[in-house]
């Protein structure tokens, strides 16, 4: 942990704090009280928050704990959607916003409100039960930001059918790995999305997929772009098989335990892992937090997480944690830059948001867009900032605080992983003093512990390993069909804890702070990305022999993926086309985002002389830094002769 280190000296320097808006403190939702509260009795303090939802059968048990698998609100029945939606109806809320809509063009918008959500959910519902889909069958869900993409999901969630939403940026590839895992028998898509003001097509990787997945029956298809696509007897339109049914839709109560999403992730092995939630204490976990770390008041406040759906962050606090407390959210189908660097601003102040929830790979790259084009719109409406996906440097806490939140919103910075299925370290707005670049601490209810090499808690103050060790409403219940790698994944390095796979440090004043991946896994724009999985998509191209992958750090994305690579030996075709190519091919294997920022050809990779890359000096390598100690390689010249043309390619820019 070489970097950690050099971390922790500049780290433990941040002295400045920012306290609570006296304003928000007095009318927070959460008070320093729920931290006693939960110490006292952690069970009860989440029974509690569980009673914010509405049961149809009351649970037997706050929990049963059989180390490493939990359920919680034993016996207890809901349905996720009527959570998310009847109840809103039926409380009078049926004209609320649950979602302004904003399209990537311009003027392409939809008010989606509470009861519009109502029957587009219920219509979905009947569309998915006509296509045979019912409870436990699960459902691909492959679509760009549009509303459909949250109907179907609330409309799963209703039948009490588990979804498995796939980022519309991954390859067909990537869909057939996580249909054929999940067996999955029906796909909702959509013809294309738009990106960067061009439509861009989805369903041609839907039907390259499907095609090589016979357990799918059914392909239904939004109709978003408008461009030509092909078409199987498998295919139907959404607005074909959803438009005709019926407005309403009778829902039943599932178990606490019942499915509701499985979500792929990376893991430090090639395989994604398909991590397991299930409803009622995921649920209750998403909605709390959600309320107290955004301080949430849904009468009055606009909320906006940037998030795509294909993440954890869309479905815990895009779709069902605000849903579940009648909030009224932004949903933006775009990227940032689409009609303008100033697109996101222009958004906040003409809808007013409150609450503001992005990730530090877009606060740095606004940073590099200059305060010139958030300080051209009125975004005093903004009370609460949430960062998420990263670590945050302090710079750009701090010209997240000042810029965007003009020196008065509390920022809370929330730790949290697909695993936990919620947030699980966090300041809250109304009571923590932050310090900038601080995740600060567990939320009430959560217990964290930061333990060393051997398991054993470093205390109050020192760095280590990050381990949770109580269980928790949201955590993820396993890894889809392997229990073995999900005991051995999260349960077997540190005895009795779950290990999140992240480094993190208590400052002397008991301050958490989180310092990164601790494993093969790299973090990029907030997204990981394992290694492992680049290695084998340069590895499955014809001319490549062997490759070694790793994160250096970037200013902008967190960490950028460079790939030193060898080339089999009767290649000779080692030119930028060649390297254009092989970018090329990683995206097609696992979609554009795994693309490569750095391809390195090299005639060998570093090895120890028992044959184990040392990525630890190409991460010197790839951050151009003095290189370490070289002395247990096999042969010490090869990793100088990368470092050269590294330095080569640098300077040519
Ligand atoms: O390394 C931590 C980092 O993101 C990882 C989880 O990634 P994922 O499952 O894709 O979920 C991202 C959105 C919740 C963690 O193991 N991470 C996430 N949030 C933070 C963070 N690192 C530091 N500070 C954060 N606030």
């Amino acid at each position: 942990m070489t970097a950690t280190e050099s971390s922790l000296e500049a780290l433990s320097r941040e002295d400045r704090r920012f306290e609570p808006p006296a304003a928000l403190a007095a009318s927070a939702n959460v008070t320093a009280e729920a931290y006693d509260r939960a110490a006292q009795d952690r069970l009860a303090f989440w029974e509690e928050a569980a009673r914010r939802l509405t049961w149809t059968r009351d649970w037997t048990a706050p929990l049963d704990w059989q180390p490493p698998f939990a359920r919680w609100f034993v016996d207890g029945e809901l349905n996720v959607a009527v959570n998310c939606v009847d109840r809103h109806v039926e409380a009078g809320h049926g004209d609320r916003v649950a979602f302004h809509w904003v399209g990537e063009p311009e003027d392409d918008t939809r008010t989606i409100t509470y009861a519009d959500l109502l029957r587009e959910v219920s219509k979905a519902a009947n569309a998915l039960a006509e296509l045979g889909v019912g409870q436990g069958d699960v459902v691909a869900v492959y679509l760009p930001m549009v509303p459909e993409a949250v109907f179907t999901m609330l409309a799963c969630a209703r039948l009490g059918a588990p979804h498995t939403v796939v980022f519309g940026g991954f390859s067909a590839q990537a869909l057939v790995d996580r249909i054929t895992d999940a067996d999955a028998k029906v796909v909702v898509t959509a013809d294309g999305g738009y990106r960067r003001g061009a439509p861009s097509a989805l369903k041609p990787a839907v039907d390259d997929a499907v095609a090589r997945c016979p357990g799918v029956r059914s392909v239904l298809v939004v109709r978003r772009t408008g461009q030509d696509v092909a078409w199987t007897d498998r295919d139907v339109w959404w607005h074909e098989a959803v438009d005709r049914q019926p407005e309403t839709h009778e829902a039943q109560g599932f178990d606490a335990e019942n499915p509701l999403f499985l979500l792929y992730t990376s893991g430090t092995t090639g395989k994604p892992k398909g991590i397991l939630h299930t409803s009622g204490g995921y649920l209750t976990q998403a909605a709390w937090t959600h309320w107290a770390v955004f301080d949430l008041k849904p009468e009055t406040d606009v909320y906006w997480c940037t998030a795509d759906v294909g993440w954890v962050t869309g479905h815990s606090y895009l779709v069902y944690g605000p849903l579940a407390n009648g909030a009224t959210s932004v949903m933006y189908e775009g990227t940032p830059d689409a009609g303008g660097r100033d697109r996101w601003w222009r958004i906040v102040a003409e809808y007013g948001v409150t609450q503001f929830y992005t990730a530090p790979t877009a606060i740095r790259t606004f940073m590099k867009w200059g305060d010139d084009l958030p300080a051209q719109h009125d975004l005093s409406s903004l009370r609460v900032l949430g960062s998420v996906g990263e670590p945050i440097n302090p710079e750009a806490w701090m010209w997240y605080r000042r810029v965007i939140g003009g020196d008065r919103c509390p920022i809370v910075d929330t730790w949290w992983q697909t695993e936990t299925g919620a947030m699980m370290v966090s300041p809250l707005p109304g009571v923590t003093a932050t310090k900038p670049g601080s995740a600060m601490g567990p939320l009430p209810g959560i217990s964290v512990d930061v333990v060393d090499g051997d398991g054993v808690s470093v205390g109050e103050v020192g760095g280590g390993f990050l381990t949770l060790d109580e269980p928790w409403p949201s955590m993820l219940r396993g890894i889809w069909g392997d229990e073995q790698r999900y005991r051995d994944t999260y349960w077997s390095r540190f005895e009795g804890r779950y290990f999140a796979g992240d480094g993190a440090k208590w400052d002397d004043d008991h301050v958490l702070w989180l310092l990164g991946r601790v494993d093969d896994v790299m973090n990029i724009s907030g997204h990981r990305i394992s290694t492992t999985e680049v290695e084998s998509a340069l590895v499955s191209h014809p001319k490549v022999a062997e490759a070694a992958v790793v994160g250096a750090q970037d200013p902008t994305t967190g960490q950028a993926i460079v790939a030193f690579v060898t080339v089999r030996g009767t290649t000779t075709d080692e030119g930028d086309a060649f390297l254009q190519e092989l970018r090329d091919h990683v995206a097609k294997e696992i979609g554009a985002i795994a693309k490569p920022r750095q391809i390195v050809l090299s005639p060998e990779l570093p090895k120890t002389r028992s044959g184990k890359i040392m990525r630890r000096l190409l991460v010197d390598i790839a951050e151009r830094r003095p290189l370490g100690d070289v002395t247990t390689l096999a042969d010490p010249t090869v990793v100088q002769q990368i470092d050269d043309t590294m330095g080569a390619l640098a300077s040519r820019g």
